[in-house]
């Protein structure tokens, strides 16, 4: 069965600097690399502070990559928002989407309701999936540009 499940967690890597776009991108690739093996679709939206995803697939599969992420350091106080069956899936073609603000998508967060940060504890799942949905509308990355947190 297909399921989404959506959370959030506190980001714990720290300022917005080179190592921190390292650590993010060796998540992605592993990410890349593994969902794309284990059937998994979705968005991961940061910023200093959060990180909000959404992970979509087949729920052994979904529940398999949410153990090891929820063993991993890089985060905690992980909050699952939403999880239900799926029909189809809303990120096809995103083995995971990265989605944070910048200067091209400013308006897109203010549509939102969010400022210069992600608050993702005020928000439904309904919500983060709107936002998500928002931005891989626009193009989600797949890795973050040096220059660009
Ligand atoms: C916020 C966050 C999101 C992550 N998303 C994924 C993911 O979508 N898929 C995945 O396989 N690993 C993801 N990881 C990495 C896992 O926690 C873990 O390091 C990785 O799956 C281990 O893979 P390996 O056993 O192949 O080394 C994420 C980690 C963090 C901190």
């Amino acid at each position: 069965m297909l399921t989404r499940l959506i959370y959030h967690s506190e980001n714990h890597l720290g300022a917005a600097d080179g190592k921190m776009i390292g650590a993010l991108n060796d998540i992605m690739d592993v990410s890349d690399r593994n969902n794309e093996k284990n059937g998994i679709t979705g968005a991961l939206i940061f910023d200093t502070l959060w990180f909000l995803q959404i992970l979509e697939g087949e729920r052994d599969a979904v529940s398999q990559t949410l153990g090891r992420i929820m063993r991993d350091p890089r985060h905690d106080e992980i909050v699952i928002m939403d999880a239900r069956p799926l029909e189809q899936r809303m990120f096809p073609n995103w083995r995971m989407g990265l989605g944070f603000l910048r200067g091209d998508n400013s308006a897109l967060y203010a549509r939102h309701g969010l400022g210069t940060r992600l608050d993702p504890r005020r928000m439904s799942g309904e919500q983060a999936l709107a936002l998500a949905l928002d931005l891989a509308a626009g193009g989600l990355d797949r890795r973050v540009a040096p220059h660009a947190a």
